[in-house]
């Protein structure tokens, strides 16, 4: 009973604070606080009157499965993936990951409504919730919502007890078998009340295009959807800095939607480079009273795709360099946090990488904010199923009856952010067989066009000669291929489109600072340790190296540009060793689970970033006991030259030519024989005149710990997050790319640990102990603030070592 006061107290605390920022006609409340949470009773506990006392309290949104432990028996799937070309079904132990994501569990929580009346009208809002939510307020069912990935709501009006307190009881539930990766579990996304008058805008009733774009002029078409009689609508128009640049007001309703076409003069266009943002601000009135208002945020600028030139934005033909991205953060889950979201972006932003693919489900609004801000394009996807399954328990169980809504509720949701430059109906779909597939692409794709006819749709396909035969790939919008590199040219030709997507790529798996000797270019390669080499020439029976999709992006002008199969490692589909226990975490990203970059980075970093330059040597040179064998040096730079040395010795240069792919786009010294010292890489203009040098040193033992924050000042909202990376150095300061050691983490003052990830995919430590071992000697440690400000400070030690202090401020 006392907690339930407190949690009262804090809860009309946070209602205070709410009510004081938000317009008065309109009121959201981020149900973060208070909420009490039990795994593992079933759906009848309601019937109970839930004896909550005893539940865990926590903050959403959160995980539940991310605390492990790590357990070979979860989720053991015994399948064939007949996607990947398997006939024979084995035991895959790590497919989703090996977390306790399975099973029911029940999260509760009271709220009340400022205010509330009957002029008052209060939506229920959850931007995703794993899965199979059902939604209880005051012992009464309002709803329910299969698929996990989706935002929804509710209208709980006639729901709400007027004076005092409400209840709110949520149920999810998770079958196993029902994904191919981890899915996470729980109110892994935001919940939100919002309490507005009746007369007001419905939820996601504002839709902004912008149909046509010049220099000196941009047509804003808004539409808005509204409830109540004799309305009207004033919108304000306001730059990136707030001053207003238009407004338009009408009372001419049509049904009930407002449209209203607005010039914006010399508009600022949105682009990856550039990422303006404009706000339109829509107030609704009745006898000049304002009823509701709120602000929506857009971007001005054009995408078009056309046969045989391809994909331009705002008139400029370019390709998209893009990645695919599951959803979960490495050591955090799939709790979504903005400061996670931030980190990869501005990781990838340095890579040059200008488009996200969200794979294969709905994005998190947060990430579509950012990308909106830091300027990234994006391909939003709803499925990795359709009818047909992939995994006994997927979407194929709510297809005929939600697919059409779940695709309405993404348009909604999403389809004002500038960053979204197509939408994807699904991800290789065992539904590309036969005549019912076809008519099922149709029918996705034409709710796309009704909901959203400003954007094409694309699936991405992978049974490219079933596609050709049955209609299906000429029906696609975008043709999207995943994989299939000897298709490419033959479905250009088939295709109507004149032009294809690399809708996924490459998926060419490494481990960080891991590699292995003979160097070959080779697929499906297990090793005894279970990691895969990082000298990038590893791939699976389906897929490629890097410079294969480089050659196509390079050569076909009607080729729009790829999505790397994948930015970052995820949880579960440990391929190549989906067969072999402890592994349980991808090996396909460019960077690894705890965002520290792979050797891949660099490869992709020298041909995207055009403004910074790349030199970068792989392996590292600590190969005790390989003295005198050949150990082959690869540099990934954009300079097309280079001469290497080894102990100051000339090993000669190499060019970039075109005798195959990786000599086209790698420099290779092959036959360099291993001697303790320094490699030193000198790269050369196109003059031939030396300008810039990388070196690397043999390390001695390792010795103390170094330090090193993505930021240091956090925002004291119990939210944020610094990525301190932790390595191992020798008493000269040289990086020792082997250590191992075991690390323990301890924070102190206004702030907490939070986690930490060594990025090996076969570690059983958990994320969330403070202890973990380097991994090719570097982990990250998650350090998160609270609400108070002031110092935090991170203390990281290890026998042998000299411990180390970072000082973070939270403000
Ligand atoms: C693709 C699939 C992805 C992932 C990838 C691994 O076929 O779309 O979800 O499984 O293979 O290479």
């Amino acid at each position: 009973m006392i907690i339930l006061k407190k949690r009262d107290l804090l809860i009309s605390f946070l209602l205070l604070v709410a009510t004081a920022v938000n317009a008065q006609e309109r009121v959201t409340i981020e149900l973060t606080k208070g909420w009490k949470f039990s795994k593992g009773i079933n759906e009848k506990a309601f019937e109970n009157n839930f004896k909550d006392s005893k539940w865990e309290s926590v903050t959403v949104p959160h995980d539940w499965a991310i605390y492990g432990p790590f357990d070979k028996e979860i989720d053991k799937q015994s399948t064939a993936i007949v996607q990947n070309g398997e006939k024979v079904a084995t035991e895959k132990t790590g497919r989703t990951g090996a977390l306790p994501y399975i099973g029911e569990a029940w999260y509760r929580n009271q709220f009340s409504v400022p205010n509330f009346d009957k002029n008052k009208k209060v939506i229920l809002l959850f931007e995703g919730a794993m899965s199979e939510p059902k939604v209880f307020v005051n012992g009464q069912k309002v709803g329910e919502w299969n698929y996990g990935y989706n935002y929804f709501y509710f209208d709980i009006t006639n729901f709400i007890n007027s004076n005092g307190n409400n209840s709110l009881a949520v149920h999810l539930s998770n079958l196993g078998s029902s994904s191919r990766w981890y899915p996470g579990a729980g109110l892994y996304r935001k919940v939100k009340l919002i309490v507005k008058n009746k007369e007001s805008i419905d939820q996601w009733g504002t839709f902004i295009t912008t149909p046509i774009v010049s220099d000196n002029l941009a047509k804003v078409n808004i539409k808005t959807k509204v409830t109540g009689e004799n309305l009207c609508i004033i919108t304000k128009i306001n730059d990136a800095t707030g001053n207003e640049v238009a407004v338009d007001k009408t009372d001419a309703i049509f049904g009930n939607e407002f449209e209203q076409n607005i010039a914006v003069n010399n508009p600022h266009l949105w682009s990856p480079e550039s990422p303006y943002l404009y706000t339109a601000v829509s107030q609704i009135y009745v006898d000049d009273i304002l009823k509701d208002e709120i602000t929506t945020r857009f971007g001005i600028r054009t995408i078009k795709y056309e046969a045989n030139k391809g994909f331009s934005l705002n008139g400029k033909v370019r390709k998209l360099k893009g990645v695919c991205l599951h959803h979960d953060l490495g050591p955090i889950g799939t709790a979504i946090n903005k400061a996670a979201l931030r980190r990869q972006l501005t990781i990838l932003k340095d890579m040059g990488c200008d488009a996200i693919r969200s794979s294969h489900n709905m994005p998190s609004l947060e990430q579509l904010e950012l990308c909106d801000e830091m300027g990234f394009m994006f391909l939003a996807e709803s499925f990795d199923e359709w009818a047909k399954p992939k995994v006994k328990n997927g979407y194929n169980r709510f297809f005929e009856t939600d697919a059409e809504k779940d695709i309405v509720n993404l348009v909604h949701a999403t389809r004002n952010h500038p960053c979204i430059v197509m939408w994807s109906s699904g991800n290789e779909v065992p539904d590309q067989w036969g005549s019912e597939g076809v008519k099922r692409a149709k029918w996705l794709q034409d709710i796309f066009h009704r909901e959203d006819p400003s954007r094409l749709v694309t699936v991405g396909m992978d049974q490219v000669k079933a596609t050709m035969e049955s209609g299906f790939g000429a029906l696609m919008d975008i043709p999207g291929l995943n994989y299939r590199l000897p298709l490419y040219e033959e479905a250009f030709k088939k295709f109507p489109q004149g032009f294809i997507l690399g809708s996924e790529t490459a998926s060419t798996v490494s481990s960080r600072g891991i590699y292995k000797f003979p160097v070959v270019k080779v697929h499906s390669k297990q090793y005894p340790d279970f990691q895969s080499s990082s000298y990038d020439l590893e791939y699976c029976n389906w897929s490629n190296v890097p410079d294969d999709d480089f050659v196509l992006q390079d050569d076909k002008p009607w080729v729009i540009g790829e999505f790397v199969w994948t930015g970052f490692d995820y949880l579960g589909e440990p391929t190549p060793y989906d067969e072999m226990w402890p592994s349980r975490s991808s090996y396909f990203g460019i960077n690894d689970l705890a965002g520290l970059p792979k050797d891949r980075f660099y490869l992709y970093r020298s041909r995207w970033n055009n403004n910074d330059k790349t030199l970068h040597i792989l392996p590292h040179w600590n190969w005790e006991g390989r003295e005198g064998e050949t150990t082959p040096v690869f540099v990934y730079t954009n300079y097309d030259s280079a001469e290497l040395f080894v102990n100051g010795k000339s090993m000669g240069i190499q060019r970039k030519n075109n005798s195959t792919p990786q000599n086209r786009y790698r420099l290779m010294w092959m036959d360099v024989k291993y001697k303790p010292g320094t490699i030193k890489v000198v790269a050369f203009d196109k003059d031939g005149k030396a300008v810039a040098e990388e070196s690397i040193r043999t390390a001695e033992k390792p010795c103390q710990i170094k330090l090193e924050a993505d930021r240091s000042s956090l925002e004291a909202n119990g939210e944020d997050l610094a990525f301190v990376t932790v390595s191992v150095v020798d008493k000269k300061g040289n990086p020792c790319p082997t250590a191992t050691n075991q690390l323990q983490f301890s924070v102190s003052g206004n702030g907490r640990y939070r986690a930490a990830c060594n990025g090996d995919a076969t570690s059983l430590e958990l994320f969330h102990l403070p202890t973990m071992k380097l991994f090719s000697g570097k982990l990250v440690v998650l350090v998160q603030s609270t609400q108070e400000t002031g110092k935090i400070a991170l203390k990281v030690s290890g026998r042998g070592l000299k411990e180390a202090t970072m000082l973070l401020y939270s403000n």
